[in-house]
């Protein structure tokens, strides 16, 4: 049975491809009915080590200052064990990256194209597939961080801006949030948790990931914010060490780099009790779990957006008639065909069929 958040990732790869075309269809509300996690944080708090880590690859932009300035949507497919991993551009199609290190200059050069100028943001997205044996399916949506001064070469506006960009993500009830705070900088001072505790006030929706650990100052520790006691979210905050600077600079590696992490957890006096639920390995098992779960939460109106759909393509269809020639045509004809997919894999699922492919 194919897994559901594959099933989706397709979809929305698919609605993607349609751009607008949709109009007043039920198809631009079934994109925004797909769930989807998005990482929130203060410039160079770690958002993009964070994504990284949980992929397992080196391939985004990173670094201090503003490195992120268009919204990336990463969509991790888990491929079986033994072929090897690639991804795929959205805007490239049929050009298959096996060299990571080309992803990360792909993503800068787009990033140039559409912005023009260094230092300027846009909001339109860029749209990367990753496709891994060591990944779980997940969509991860990478995002510019939250700044509080423009700098030079900006315009005065990008402070609201970018704001304005990061809401429009994490305002939608369907979207995951991941919150990233720097431990080396007070929890009070969080612009995640500021923006996180106006959109999902019950905490529901959002993960708080404390990065940096190994920045603190000698004699103190993050076991409050850990534990829940400073500020309560529903789910369990995770605490993360990435690579430093020093270390990207030094080509320290992905494995290399979790191992030291895990080392990190397990060998510390403060944190050692909690290793098992530390870490950007376990941080990627929490957000399947919770995304699947979501998913199947959210099949009943999924399912019905997606019957809609069908009606509607089909209609659509008749109109242009068949063979399509036009490439929108094809488009809408591949998005009924995975309604359909999605149609008769959310029937199994619910006729009590092996919980999913998802691991
Ligand atoms: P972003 O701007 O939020 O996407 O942050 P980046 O992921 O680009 O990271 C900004 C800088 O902080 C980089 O130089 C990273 O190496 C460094 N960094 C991120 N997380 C950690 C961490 O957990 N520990 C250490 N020592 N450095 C980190
Ligand atoms: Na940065
Ligand atoms: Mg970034």
């Amino acid at each position: 049975m194919e897994s559901l958040i594959g099933l989706v990732n397709r979809i929305q790869r698919a609605c993607t491809v349609l751009g607008d075309y949709g109009g007043d269809s039920a198809l631009p509300t079934l994109w925004e009915a797909l769930p989807s996690v998005v990482v929130v944080g203060g410039q160079s708090s770690g958002k993009s080590s964070v994504l990284e880590s949980i992929v397992g690859r080196d391939f985004l932009p990173r670094g201090s200052g503003i490195v992120t300035r268009r919204p990336l949507v990463l969509q991790l497919n888990k491929i079986e064990e033994g072929l090897q991993d690639y991804s795929e551009f959205l805007h490239l199609p049929r050009k298959k990256f096996t060299d990571f290190s080309l992803v990360r200059k792909e993503i800068q050069d787009e990033t140039d194209r559409m912005t023009g100028k260094p230092k300027q943001i846009s909001p339109v997205p860029i749209h990367l597939s990753i496709y891994s044996p060591n990944v779980v399916n997940l969509t991860l949506i990478d995002l510019p961080g939250l700044t509080k001064v423009a700098i030079e070469g900006q315009p005065e506006s990008i402070v609201q801006d970018i704001e304005y960009m990061v809401r429009s993500y994490i305002e939608k009830p369907n979207c995951i949030i991941l919150a990233i705070t720097p431990a080396n900088q007070d929890i009070a001072t969080s612009d995640a948790i500021k923006l996180c505790r106006e959109v999902d006030p019950t905490g529901e929706r959002t993960f708080g990931v404390l990065t940096k650990l190994d920045l603190m100052d000698k004699g103190t520790n993050a076991l409050e914010v850990l534990e829940g006691r400073s500020y309560r979210l529903q789910h369990p905050w995770v605490g993360i060490v990435n690579r430093s600077q020093a270390d990207i600079n030094m080509n320290v590696d992905m494995i290399a780099a979790r191992q030291r992490e895990h080392e990190f957890f397990a060998r510390s006096p403060d944190y050692g009790h909690l290793t098992s639920k530390m870490g950007s390995e376990y941080l990627a098992k929490l957000l399947s779990k919770h995304l699947e779960s979501v998913i199947r939460a959210r099949i009943p109106g999924i399912a019905s957006l997606i019957n809609r759909s069908i009606d509607e393509l089909e209609a659509e269809l008749n109109q242009l008639g068949r063979p399509v020639a036009v490439d929108a045509g094809a488009q809408l004809y591949t998005i009924l065909e995975l309604c359909r997919a999605f149609d008769r894999v959310f029937k199994e699922h619910l006729d009590g069929g092996r919980p999913g492919g998802d691991r």
